[in-house]
C-alpha cells in the first residue's frame, strides 16, 4: 500500500451544537470523565458500564475472559434477558409510551407502545414455542423493515432463538443458502410487500428457496405474515399464518434468561470469498456496545424522537432499531418505504410531522437527495432535529456540509459514524456536542476503544500515513465468530502482535491526520460498498462464471455519483463475443445481469459490463483487480506492470 497522504483534508473545524451551556458543560465533563476512566482502567470501566446499564438476573464476576483469546468472552459468568432490557423493563412506568410510529410504504402511521409491544412479541414467542422451538434454535426472518420485523426478532431471542434477518431484497438462492448454513427451524416471511410503485410477492421467493434446498428442508414451518392483500399458495404441512398461530396465543410469556455470550443474532455479510459469513453476536456484550455509544456518541435523551432509516436487513437496523434504541426506552420512527416515493419530500415530511430529533442513514440517502432536489429541505420545518448521523461509506466533504447547513440549519452535530457489521456498534464518532467536526472525518474512537493504522507487516504506523485501520483491543459488542467457521474467522480477522496481543483488521484503509482526526479511505479487500451495501466481488463473480459461455470474469468498483460506488465486470467469453454484433453483446449482458439478480439479489447487478479477451494477471495466474480498476474508472494507470504475466493486456484492455 503507498504511504501517501492522499486524503482532501479540511482543517475547517464545525463547532456543534448551540444548547445551553450548562448542558454544554455537563456532556463535556461526561466525556472527559468516561475518557479518564477507560485510560487508567479499562477492563473496570466496562464492568461499571455494564452494571449500570443492564439488567442482571445473575450477575457477573468476570468481566473479560481472554484465555482462549481471539474468543473472547465478556461477562461470561452473568445471565440476563435481553428480551426483559429492551421491553419489559419499560413496562412500570413507560408502557404507555410510543415505542414505534410506524409509517408504511404510502406514507400512512400507526403507533405502538411498549404495552402493545410486549404483547405483539410475547404471542409470536408462544406461537414459536408452540411449533417446537427452543433455545438455541434458529430463524430466519425474510420480512421488509417494519414493525413485524422487529417483533419477530424480539420473539425468537424471548425464548432464545437465534435469529438471523436476511434483507428482502436478497433473491431466492441467497435466502436457500443462508436458511442451509444456519439451518433455520422456522422462516418468517409476509405474504407480500411494496416498495414504492412496485409489489412484491415475498412468498413465492421464500417457496422458491426451500425448492431449491430440495429434501433438505423437511420439518421447516413457514410463518406467513398478511401483511397486503394478494393470493399466494399456502402448503398446510408446511405454511401457517401469523395470524393463526398468534390467535388464541397468551401475551404473557416469562423471557428466558441466557448466559451473557449465549449468541443472540447471526447476521450473513458479504466477505473476499464467494461464501458470505455469518456473523455470530453475543447478548450482553452486543447490547451492551450499541448502548454506551447511544447514550455517549448521541448523548440520546428521553423524548427524543429517534428515526434509523436503515433495513432490519442490516446491521444498523438491528442495533439501532431494534435493540439500542427500545433498551433505553425512546420512542422511534420505522419507514417502510423509499426516499423517492410517494414523492421525493417523503423524508422531510416525516422530520417534520413526527419532529424527529436525531436522524440516522446513510451518505448514499443523501447524495440522492441532493440530486433530487437539494433546497427541498428548506420548504420544510426541521427545527426539531437536534442531531443527524450518518454510517456505512464515506462522505464527501460537499455532502457532509450540505447536511450540516441545509438539513441541520448550522445547528445540529453530524456524526459520521464509522462501524462494521462484525463491531456491532459505532466504533469511530464524534461525540454529540462535544467533538469538533471537520467535514468529511469519522474523527476519534469512541471511549473505551484505541485504533491504529498499521502497514504490510503489521506495524503501527505514525499519524499522517495511510495503512490498515485496526482495532487495537478487545471489547463487547465485537463479533464472537463466523457461524459455523471458527478459521476463517481467526484467518480473516486477527493478527498477532509480538506482545501477544491480537489486532482485529477493520479490511478498511484509512490515515489518521495530524490533529489524530481519523479519515476513511475505502476497503482494503474485494468487497464493494454500493450504496451502503457490503458485496463482494468474488461473491458475484462466482455467479457471472456460471453463465454458460463465461470463460473468466472480474469485478471492481467504480466511483458513482450516487451509489457511492457502482459495479463494473469483465468479462472474457469462451465463445468469442467481441467481433459478433451488438445485439449478441448485449443478449448475454442481459442474461448475466438476470443471473445475478436472481443468484443475489437486485442489488447486485452489474452496472457496467465489458466483454474482453484477456484480463491482466500475475505470473501466479491471480487478476490483477487495482489494474482494472484504473481501467474502469478510465484514469492514466501509474502503477507498477512489470508483475504481469503479459503486459500488452493493458493497452488492449485500454484501447477498447
Ligand atoms: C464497511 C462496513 C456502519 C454499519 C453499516 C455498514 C464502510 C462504514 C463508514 C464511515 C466510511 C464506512 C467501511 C466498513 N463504512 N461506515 N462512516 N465512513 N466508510 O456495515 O455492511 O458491515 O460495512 O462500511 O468500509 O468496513 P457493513
Amino acid at each position: 500500500m503507498s504511504n501517501s497522504l492522499e486524503i482532501n483534508q479540511v482543517d475547517e473545524l464545525y463547532f456543534p451544537n448551540i444548547i445551553p451551556d450548562e448542558e454544554l458543560v455537563i456532556q463535556q465533563n461526561n466525556y472527559e470523565n468516561i475518557v479518564n476512566q477507560f485510560k487508567n482502567n479499562n477492563l473496570e470501566t466496562w464492568k461499571k458500564l455494564a452494571l449500570e446499564n443492564l439488567i442482571w438476573e445473575k450477575p457477573f464476576t468476570r468481566v473479560l475472559d481472554d484465555s482462549n483469546a481471539p474468543f473472547y468472552k465478556w461477562f461470561d459468568d452473568g445471565e440476563l434477558s435481553i428480551s426483559y432490557n429492551c421491553i419489559d423493563k419499560h413496562l412500570k412506568h413507560n408502557s404507555n409510551k410510543v415505542a414505534f410510529i410506524s409509517v408504511d410504504n404510502e406514507g400512512l402511521s400507526t403507533e405502538i407502545n411498549y404495552k402493545e409491544l410486549h404483547s405483539k412479541v410475547c404471542q409470536l414467542a408462544n406461537g414459536l414455542l408452540s411449533l417446537g422451538l427452543k433455545k438455541g434454535d434458529r430463524a430466519i426472518i425474510y420480512l421488509s423493515h417494519s414493525v413485524e420485523t422487529i417483533i419477530a426478532m424480539h420473539a425468537c431471542i424471548r425464548i432464545g432463538v437465534i435469529h438471523s434477518v436476511v434483507f428482502a431484497g436478497f433473491s431466492a438462492q441467497a435466502l436457500s443458502d443462508r436458511i442451509k448454513d444456519i439451518d433455520s427451524s422456522v422462516i418468517i416471511t409476509a405474504n407480500g410487500q411494496k416498495r414504492g410503485d412496485k409489489t412484491i410477492i415475498t412468498k413465492n421467493i421464500v417457496d422458491e428457496a426451500l425448492a431449491i434446498l430440495n429434501n433438505e428442508h423437511n420439518n421447516k414451518k413457514v410463518i406467513v405474515l398478511n401483511k397486503i392483500e394478494i393470493q399466494i399458495n399456502m402448503n398446510k404441512f408446511i405454511d401457517i399464518w401469523w395470524h393463526d398461530l398468534t390467535m388464541n396465543m397468551d401475551n404473557r410469556i416469562e423471557p428466558i434468561v441466557t448466559e451473557s455470550e449465549h449468541p443472540l443474532f447471526v447476521l450473513y455479510t458479504s466477505g473476499s470469498t464467494g461464501k458470505p459469513k455469518g456473523v455470530v453476536h453475543s447478548s450482553a456484550g452486543y447490547l451492551l456496545g450499541v448502548i454506551h455509544s447511544l447514550k455517549l456518541a448521541f448523548a440520546v435523551k428521553d423524548d427524543d424522537i429517534f428515526w434509523c432509516t436503515a433495513d432490519t436487513g442490516w446491521i444498523t437496523g438491528h442495533s439501532y432499531s431494534c435493540y439500542g434504541p427500545l433498551s433505553l426506552g425512546i420512542t422511534q420512527v420505522i419507514y417502510e418505504g423509499i426516499p423517492t416515493y410517494p414523492n421525493h419530500s417523503i423524508y422531510w415530511d416525516i422530520i417534520q410531522k413526527y419532529k424527529v430529533t436525531v436522524i440516522y442513514t446513510a451518505p448514499t440517502v443523501v447524495r440522492l437527495h441532493i440530486k433530487l432536489d437539494s433546497q427541498l429541505p428548506r420548504n420544510y420545518d426541521l427545527s426539531s432535529l437536534r442531531l443527524i448521523a450518518i454510517c456505512g461509506e464515506p462522505i464527501n466533504p460537499d455532502a457532509w456540509k450540505w447536511l450540516y447547513s441545509v438539513v441541520g440549519n448550522n445547528c445540529c452535530s453530524v456524526l459520521d459514524t464509522w462501524w462494521q457489521t462484525e463491531t456491532g456498534s459505532v466504533i469511530i464518532t464524534p461525540i454529540s456536542n462535544v467533538t469538533k467536526l471537520k467535514a468529511g472525518s469519522c474523527t476519534f474512537a469512541i471511549p473505551g476503544i484505541d485504533i491504529g493504522v498499521i502497514n504490510d507487516y503489521g506495524e503501527l504506523l505514525n499519524n499522517q500515513t495511510k495503512g490498515y485501520l485496526v482495532i487495537k483491543n478487545p471489547f463487547p459488542s465485537q463479533i464472537r465468530n463466523i457461524w459455523q467457521d471458527s478459521s476463517r474467522f481467526l484467518k480473516t480477522y486477527f493478527i498477532k502482535q509480538s506482545t501477544g496481543e491480537f489486532y482485529y483488521l477493520t479490511g478498511d484503509s484509512s490515515i489518521i491526520d495530524k490533529d489524530g482526526y481519523c479519515w476513511i479511505v475505502g476497503r482494503t479487500d474485494d468487497v464493494l460498498n454500493v450504496s451502503a451495501h457490503r458485496l463482494g466481488s468474488v461473491e458475484i463473480e462466482s455467479v457471472v462464471a456460471i453463465h454458460s459461455n463465461v470463460a473468466e470474469c472480474a469485478i471492481v468498483g467504480v466511483p458513482d455519483e450516487i451509489k457511492g460506488q457502482a459495479i463494473f465486470l469483465f468479462v472474457v467469453c469462451k465463445e468469442n463475443i467481441l467481433d459478433t454484433n451488438q445485439e449478441n453483446q448485449n443478449i448475454m449482458k442481459n442474461e448475466i445481469i438476470q443471473l445475478v439478480a436472481k443468484k443475489i439479489g437486485p442489488i447486485a447487478k452489474p452496472d457496467y459490463i465489458k466483454f474482453c479477451e484477456n484480463l491482466p494477471k500475475t505470473r501466479s495466474g491471480k487478476i490483477v483487480r487495482r489494474l482494472l480498476k484504473d481501467i474502469a474508472c478510465g484514469v492514466e494507470i501509474n502503477q507498477d506492470i512489470s508483475t504481469l504475466e503479459d503486459q500488452s493486456v493493458i493497452s488492449i484492455l485500454r484501447n477498447n
